[in-house]
């Protein structure tokens, strides 16, 4: 019989994770096409709506992180703290919630997928 010994990072991530596996989500393939689809129509200059009124480009990784003209919208680690994740849970209300409009609106799965990111430290991988 054979003995896994498993390294603490791993232990900690396994009793981490209460009820959902805890899958490691990815910028590239996870959470970029989501942007892509849903907020970069109004997220990217010149002309973009949200882009006009607060300067957040979310073409790539790095103009995501640098937020918008009044700070940074992502806390790494931290979705309960992060604007991106406030505004797509609808935590600060209805009128602010994103995307706005209903033609892209995100399905609870990208909600999560979005939380899940910040909290594992919003990695560019
Ligand atoms: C139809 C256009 C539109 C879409 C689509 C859209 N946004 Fe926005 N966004 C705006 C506008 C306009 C603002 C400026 C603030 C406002 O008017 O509510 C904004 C502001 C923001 C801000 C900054 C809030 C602040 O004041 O710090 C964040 C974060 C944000 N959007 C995230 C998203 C995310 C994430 C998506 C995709 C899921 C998205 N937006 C899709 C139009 C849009």
């Amino acid at each position: 019989m054979t003995v896994m010994i498993y390294p603490p990072a791993l232990l900690f991530i396994l009793s981490a994770s209460s009820c959902s596996t805890q899958q490691v989500i990815s910028f590239q393939n996870d959470i970029d096409p989501i942007l892509s689809e849903k907020c970069l129509r109004c997220h990217k200059p010149p002309d973009g709506i949200g882009y006009i009124r607060t300067g957040l480009d979310m073409e790539t990784y790095d103009t995501l992180m640098k937020g918008t003209i009044f700070g940074t919208v992502i806390v790494p680690g931290d979705s309960k703290r992060s604007v991106i994740n406030k505004l797509t849970e609808g935590r600060a209300g209805e009128l602010m919630k994103m995307p706005h409009g209903d033609a892209n609106k995100l399905t609870m799965d990208e909600i999560k997928l979005l939380q899940l990111w910040v909290n594992q430290g919003a990695l560019n991988n």
